[in-house]
């Protein structure tokens, strides 16, 4: 189980619980389950609307994760990302903090996500 927050200046935070690990169970279909007003368009990677900030909130080693090509593609667009950012994160390991929500799967850490 993970601890997903979401939070928006806009909104009060909620936290959910999600199942991790599951490869149906991305960030925006979380969101849409419980009715916060993350925005969406395509719901496949490639518009941009459900970019998000993704912080870790538990005590757990981060782990490092890769980007799907449409995913970097639409983030260096958005200017979230520049390439070498991108290949610094393969290097170190380390997940990105900019994500697209529909493409984002929950795994098992807590985190914060600013939409
Ligand atoms: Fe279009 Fe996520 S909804 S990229």
């Amino acid at each position: 189980m993970a601890l997903v927050t979401f939070s928006n200046p806009d909104y009060k935070d909620k936290t959910v619980y999600a199942v991790a690990g599951s490869h149906t169970e991305t960030l925006l279909k979380i969101a849409k389950e419980n009715k916060i007003p993350v925005q969406f368009d395509c719901q496949d990677g490639e518009c941009g609307h459900c970019l998000v900030r993704v912080t870790s909130v538990d005590d757990k080693d981060r782990m490092g994760y890769f980007l799907t090509d449409k995913e970097q593609t639409v983030l260096k667009e958005l200017g979230k990302l520049t390439q070498e950012q991108i290949d610094q994160l393969h290097v170190d390991d380390m997940p990105s903090e900019w994500r697209l929500a529909c493409q984002m799967i929950v795994r098992d850490e807590d985190v914060l996500v600013e939409y």
